[in-house]
């Protein structure tokens, strides 16, 4: 009989290994053909990771005994000295032994099991003329952090969730008094297929397949003023953010937010927005920067690139602010370089680079 494509890829070995992770007390059970990072989140472990496709470098570890498959190159994310320390990518190493690495897990960081759960479409809302507001019915209760996010695949022809998820950030913290209801911000893609269904064809009470959360995007406490930039659905996740910082006693810092967007048609969730500002005891400034106005119109705003603008918005005390984004990543490399060129160390800057095609899909051997 020929070989299976799972035994042509990953031999007939054993299909489960133990995973311990710093110490023995931490060891969990990782499938041969999960990366360690997926067995170490789907435990509830607060593993570093952002990006899970080996393009971020957050989620390295040190790799202290055991044998690992990895599924990509690594040597473009660490260091020389990295890798003659046996440094490897969690989110790219398949086990094949037991394994036990070193890793510094992310303190403070509340960790929520992942779960798969069917979800129901209760609500579609448009927002603008190219985003829609969907709100889901989860059949599972679902926890997580404000600023991370969760996959959704349309079931395929048979029903099954075996398609290729699209990511998208929760736009409202978690509210425990519904676990079951979670909102998104949903852009739409011109030929993303995911998009042009859910724009053309997706209606209220139709069943899709909702894996999460992901991500460790979320809100460090702190007593240092707050700069959030959102580029378009970027918005989602910095609104979630604000609503959990005034839960958690944190809206008396100082609070700038920079919303850019193309137009005045393109601009919303104002009222959300100020829903915050109502909300927020300390000094609170918002100022949306439209980058194609037209030139004649009636906008007495911002206008140009959010780059154009944040110096003189936060004044001397722009390395003072922990600065939190998300949007395209143009925007956000182009405001990292203005930080750190201003002073503002590394350590205070947070962000969530949302791809057009949504974030990455599970890792898949
Ligand atoms: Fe980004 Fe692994 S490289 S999570």
């Amino acid at each position: 009989m020929p070989p299976s494509l799972f035994s042509r890829l990953f031999g007939s070995g054993p299909s489960e290994f133990k995973l311990q992770i710093n110490t023995p007390d931490l060891t969990v059970t990782a499938q041969a053909k999960e990366s360690l990072l997926l067995a170490a989140l789907n435990q509830g472990i607060a593993f570093p990771y952002n990006c899970r496709v080996g393009g971020c470098g957050e989620c390295k570890c040190r790799l202290v005994s055991g044998k690992v498959k990895e599924l990509t190159d690594k040597s473009y994310l660490l260091s020389a000295e990295e890798l003659k320390d046996n440094y490897i990518l969690a989110c790219q190493s398949l086990p094949k032994s037991d394994v036990v690495i070193e890793v510094t897990l992310r303190e403070g960081a509340v960790s929520h099991p992942m779960v798969e759960t069917s979800a129901r479409i209760a609500e579609l809302q448009p927002l603008t003329h190219d985003i829609l507001h969907v709100r889901m019915q989860t059949e599972q209760p679902l926890a997580y952090t404000a600023g991370q996010y969760a996959e959704l695949v349309v079931p395929d022809e048979a029903g099954t969730a075996a398609g290729k998820g699209r990511s998208y950030s929760f736009a409202t913290a978690h509210d425990a008094t519904r676990p079951n209801t979670v909102d998104f911000f949903i852009r739409k893609v011109p030929g993303g297929a995911f998009t042009e269904w859910l724009f053309a064809k997706a209606a209220v009470g139709q069943w899709l397949t909702l894996r999460g959360p992901y991500g460790d995007f979320c809100l460090r406490p702190s007593a240092n003023p707050i700069v959030c930039i959102a580029g378009g659905s970027g918005l989602a996740p910095i609104k979630a953010l604000l609503e959990q910082a005034i839960r958690d006693k944190q809206a008396n810092r100082p609070l700038v937010i920079l919303f850019g967007a193309r137009t005045q048609q393109d601009l919303y969730g104002l009222d959300a927005i100020d829903q915050i500002r109502r909300n927020w005891t300390g000094r609170f400034v918002f100022e949306p920067i439209l980058s194609n106005e037209a030139d004649g119109s009636l906008w007495k705003g911002r206008r140009g690139l959010i780059t154009d603008h944040v110096t003189a918005i936060l004044g001397e005390r722009l390395p003072d602010h922990h600065a939190y984004m998300c949007g395209p990543p143009p925007m956000i490399d182009s405001c990292v370089e203005v930080f750190t060129q201003a002073g503002m160390p590394s350590t205070q800057i947070f962000f969530d680079k949302f791809l057009d095609s949504g974030h990455a899909a599970h890792p898949t051997p």
